[in-house]
């Protein structure tokens, strides 16, 4: 019989965090996934989610460009498919490919719109440049006054 894989339906998962490090090793590692051909801006994200499982993703771009996908982007459906719902923490790196890696890599506008989804007050949001340094934001801080389902939905059922 076909072994469903969906957390949700597991029972009461262990809680499995993983260290601050742990997360960014499985983003760099990701990173080196990356499709960032035309760019050459690889990008690695990994999510930690409400059980501490971790989803990773990296960007993948296209010939046609603005058909490319963020690593954020990536690193969500993985949550998703893998039954978890929602971010308690994600960790982004990126950098151009060929140059030492100095800087953050904040994420970009849609992305914040796409953590934000998924997030709430208590969601880190981790960015680590090559030195080591990490810079933590709360949702709040990199999408304020946001948009999302309380605009939208009409009350607030049950999550889908
Ligand atoms: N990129 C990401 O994957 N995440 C971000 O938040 C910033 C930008 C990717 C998109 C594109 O493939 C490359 O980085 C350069 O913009």
């Amino acid at each position: 019989m076909h072994q469903v894989q969906d957390a949700r339906f597991r029972g009461d998962p262990p809680d499995m965090s993983v260290t601050e490090d742990e997360l960014f090793d499985r983003a760099f590692a990701a990173r080196r996934r990356a499709y960032a051909r035309y760019s050459n801006f690889w990008v690695g994200a990994a999510i930690e989610d409400e059980s501490g499982a971790v989803h990773v993703g990296c960007n993948v771009e296209n010939a046609a460009y603005p058909v490319g996908t963020c690593a954020e982007a990536g690193a969500i459906s993985a949550m998703r498919v893998a039954g978890g719902a929602r971010i308690r923490r994600i960790a982004i790196v990126g950098g151009l490919a060929d140059v030492k890696e100095t800087a953050f890599c904040a994420p970009c506008g849609a992305c914040r719109q796409r953590i934000a989804e998924f997030a709430d007050a208590n969601t880190q949001i981790l960015l680590r440049d090559a030195l080591g340094a990490v810079r933590r934001f709360d949702l709040s801080a990199l999408l304020p006054a946001a948009f999302g389902a309380t605009d939208v939905l009409p009350i607030s059922g049950e999550e889908r």
